[in-house]
């Protein structure tokens, strides 16, 4: 295969030209380095077969040298569902770029997992879809597994073949020609509920060394970035290591399963790595599965703290002495923990708190946070790391039976913001290093969120940090759409999830609300109707960490960069069911900015709402 780059579209000025093998052995791909072009340029690339078929023009965008002062604009997405929905979000991401100045194009387009969602429903297996949606026939796995009424890839040719059928997409496509991507997984490129090379399906953990190794693989195939692999530095071809699905059992200090082919199939391919970008950003991407020890909420031990009465919240005291492990109480944790009248044996008590990056990379972490110059360090970390709380503690008596907690409620579906003893150290790292211009961004919650990082929340002392910020889905089904189907209709809760005013026709995300303003805002507009009375209604202890909520929102999120500011745009669009036939993509549901000045040494970072378009409701 030949490759061709050049300086402009219609290929005048050629600056390069290679052969890359393509073959068999690499799915018929290939990845190319091109050195000696110039920074912060446009370039266009194609490739031609020997007979002399060309491929479609991409175009890509070099990084700025260390020193460029200037404004960098970037775009973060996550969670994409080809099998459930349609990638408009691009089409309105292209439609807008092409229609800026050059100086306010999107640099890159960092993708923050779930590229593909490894779990597909063929279209016969729910005749009634998914939600609101219509299950496409995307892929057939020639060796899948059927569990329950889905399907998942067993070997490399099937995590292959759903990249190929996420790819077929258009709208897809034609952000991948337009942007450089930036990718990192998630879970679902290799495994829903996968940690280590580790997959748990119907509460059941078993050993899939074999499948963490293909969908590295499939990754480094499809995925085009510098990523480490201990087989060398080749680019033609992975060369996978030889593993068996072993059981692992035996963990270190830090949970990391110590069976061999465990750590061959995780150290397969390193994903963390960091990315600089001008004078003013560098992007500090970190792996939220690969290492992380076992999630303690998820074991069946921790059943005995969620309850059909409050549903998806758990007793935030519970979680935190859970989460710490042997540390808890410098060391002493409780035997027990206390759930209304039960006492609920601490199953924790004996093993080290919980880690989401693993030793070895939270050390490379913690270095890289602190050697950098660059104005802002931006963390990007594929799941959330702002809480999510609930105050059924404060549920008047009689709606309910009374919450079993001492006090606030955390969501189940834990990510980064629960690990609450790893976050705290990151926090404080980032507190006694005086590491100024410190910013998380993420995805996996299928949601949009806006807000300050701070190690804990009220009645603990809140002391922020930095800032926070989650993007929607791209297309991925939220809470809020799913709560529609599935929220029980005569639930005496159900004002605080998807609940209706006196004159709305049609349920409402009140979930924003519970988690912005808690439940007294969200029994007020059940009352009254009137927003403004239920935001009067809010809790300032709840959430004084969160400015901006939407369980409900897809989109994407845009990124401006300056020497003194830090903006995120929220583009929300319509529950992506179907393709839209328009350039643009189709409407906006609203647009929403959040402005921080660089704040200084002893100053508390501060986040200015502006609504450009549209009403974002519930969320603010
Ligand atoms: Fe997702």
């Amino acid at each position: 295969m030949n490759i061709e780059v050049a300086e402009d579209e219609s290929f005048q000025h050629i600056v390069a030209t290679a052969e890359a093998p393509v073959s068999e052995a690499s799915d018929w791909t290939c990845r190319v380095l091109t050195g000696g072009l110039k920074p912060s340029r446009v370039y266009w690339y194609r490739f031609t077969d020997a007979k002399g078929n060309g491929s479609r023009v991409g175009r890509t965008i070099t990084a700025p040298p260390d020193d460029d002062i200037r404004p960098v604009r970037f775009v973060f997405i996550s969670c994409q569902n080809a099998n459930q929905g349609a990638q408009n979000a691009y089409r309105r991401m292209i439609f807008e770029d092409e229609r800026s100045a050059e100086e306010d194009r999107i640099g890159f387009v960092l993708h923050l997992g779930d590229f593909i969602y490894e779990i597909v429903w063929y279209p016969e297996d729910r005749p009634q879809g998914m939600y609101d949606r219509r299950l496409r026939d995307i892929v057939r796995y020639e060796h899948g597994e059927k569990i329950r009424d889905f399907h998942i890839p067993t070997v490399l040719a099937d995590y292959r073949a759903i990249y190929r059928a996420y790819l077929h997409d258009p709208d897809l496509q034609d952000a991948r020609a337009r942007w450089p991507f930036v990718c990192m997984w998630d879970n679902h490129e290799f495994s829903w509920l996968g940690w280590q090379s580790l997959q748990k399906f119907e509460g059941k953990t078993r050993p899939a060394q074999t499948r963490k190794v293909a969908a590295n693989q499939a990754f480094f195939e499809y995925q085009p970035a510098r990523l480490f692999k201990p087989s060398g530095p080749s680019l033609d071809q992975f060369d996978p290591p030889q593993v068996t699905d072993v059981p692992v059992t035996h963990f270190d200090e830090h949970g990391l399963g110590q069976e061999p082919n465990n750590l061959a199939a995780i150290n397969s391919l390193r994903g963390y790595r960091a990315m600089r970008w001008g004078h003013n950003m560098e992007l500090i991407i970190t792996d939220q599965r690969s290492y992380r020890s076992e999630e303690p909420t998820d074991r069946p031990e921790a059943q005995a703290f969620s309850s059909d009465n409050f549903p998806e919240l758990l007793p935030q005291e519970a979680m935190e002495i859970l989460d710490a492990g042997n540390t808890y109480n410098g060391g002493h944790p409780p035997s027990t923990i206390r759930y209304g009248s039960s006492e609920i044996p601490n199953f924790c008590r004996d093993e080290p708190s919980q880690t989401v990056l693993g030793a070895e990379q939270k050390a490379w972490f913690l270095d890289r946070l602190k050697k950098s110059n660059a104005t802002w360090k931006i963390w990007g970390n594929t799941t959330a790391t702002l809480e999510m709380r609930a105050d059924p503690q404060n549920l008047p008596a009689g709606l309910t039976t009374p919450w079993p907690g001492a006090g606030y409620a955390g969501f189940s579906g834990a990510d980064s913001s629960t690990a609450y003893t790893e976050k705290g150290e990151v926090y404080d790292f980032v507190r006694d290093n005086n590491i100024s211009g410190f910013t998380t961004i993420a995805g996996d919650r299928h949601s949009f969120w806006a807000g300050l990082a701070a190690k804990s929340l009220p009645p603990k002392p809140f002391e922020p940090v930095g800032i926070a910020f989650v993007t929607g889905s791209i297309s991925a089904p939220g809470f809020v759409e799913a709560y529609e189907h599935v929220f029980p209709k005569e639930h005496p809760l159900l004002a605080l999830y998807i609940g209706k005013g006196p004159a709305d026709t049609r349920p409402q995300p009140m979930i924003n609300l519970l988690l912005r303003h808690g439940v007294k805002s969200c029994l007020e507009y059940a009352k009254s109707g009137d927003i403004n009375k239920a935001r009067a209604a809010s809790n300032p202890d709840l959430s004084p960490h969160v400015s901006f909520v939407d369980m409900g929102g897809h989109g994407y999120a845009v990124v401006r960069v300056t020497s003194n500011a830090f903006e995120t745009e929220f583009v929300c669009i319509p529950r992506p069911l179907e393709r839209s036939e328009r350039t643009d993509g189709g409407p906006l549901v609203y647009r929403v900015k959040h402005m921080t000045k660089l704040w200084r040494k002893g100053e508390t970072p501060k986040l200015e709402q502006q609504i450009l378009e549209g009403d974002p409701h519930f969320s603010v």
